[in-house]
């Protein structure tokens, strides 16, 4: 793993966007995050958009999970949030954004059938992940098997509540997502997770330096090969070598 320290959130936020940027012009299938964290990615990302014209209308998306029991339309679904965020601000043509059915009759068979879409095109070039403060990745809540796939998830109560924030009670939040699983994420040829602020400090502080354990999904990534960790300083503090890792660039950039 590569683990890159920048001083805030937006400092990390450019530093994600410049591992995107050569992937966009290649026109890659890229792998999209929802929550806060990615925001100041997407924002950069924006920015490069208009004012010194970086394209994705070569490039395919794939969502990392969706609610599962949220209409596509209502605005904290996934589908939405990213077109609102991020894809909705660019050039990508909106059909090439894919994302779980959260409104299918059959969950099973939705998630077969994305994680069967994901490799049919070809793979996920560049995958942007955030993770949960109880270190889940995507929807992949502690014991999820490192070697799952796209499937349905019951939302820890942890996850609820981090989640709440974005509806009008804990109430509302779905209790169940359709996730792409950790076995489907690993194939993705690079991965970037991004983590700011401190309440990630103890998530980070599992996923670099704790041991593999599915206790922690995200430190699957030390099971993969072009696998980047950017974080902010508050989201590093619990670290316990971070000068030894600070500013090493991935081999791939
Ligand atoms: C959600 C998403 C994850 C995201 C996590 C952290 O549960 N499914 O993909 O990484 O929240 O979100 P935030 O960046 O808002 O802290």
């Amino acid at each position: 793993m590569d683990i890159i320290i920048r001083r805030t959130p937006d400092e990390v936020g450019a530093y994600a966007a410049d591992c995107i940027e050569p992937f966009a012009r290649q026109g890659a299938t890229i792998g999209l995050a929802t929550g806060s964290t990615p925001n100041p990615t997407y924002k950069e990302l924006i920015r490069r958009h208009r004012e010194e014209g970086l394209s994705f209308a070569n490039c395919k998306a794939f969502l990392l999970d969706e609610y599962y029991g949220l209409p596509r339309d209502h605005e904290q679904s996934y589908y939405s949030t990213i077109r609102r965020e991020f894809t909705g601000s660019i050039d990508i043509p909106d059909a090439a954004v894919a994302s779980p059915n959260g409104e299918a009759e059959d969950p099973h068979s939705a998630a077969a059938s994305y994680d069967h879409a994901i490799r049919h095109a070809g793979g996920v070039d560049i995958q942007i992940l955030g993770i949960g403060a109880n270190g889940h990745i995507a929807f992949n809540e502690p014991t999820s098997s490192l070697r799952s796939r796209t499937r349905l998830i019951d939302l820890h109560p942890r996850t609820i509540e981090d989640n709440a924030r974005f509806f009008d009670s804990a109430d509302e939040v779905p209790r169940q997502a359709l996730s792409q699983g950790i076995g489907t994420i690993l194939e993705a040829r690079h991965l970037v997770l991004i983590a700011t602020g401190p309440a990630k400090a103890n998530a980070v502080q599992a996923l670099v330096e704790g041991p593999l354990s599915a206790s922690c999904p995200a430190s699957a990534l030390q099971l993969h090969n072009a696998a980047t960790v950017v974080v902010d300083e508050s989201a590093a503090e619990l670290l316990s070598d971070a000068e030894t890792y600070k500013d090493f660039d991935p081999y791939w950039r």
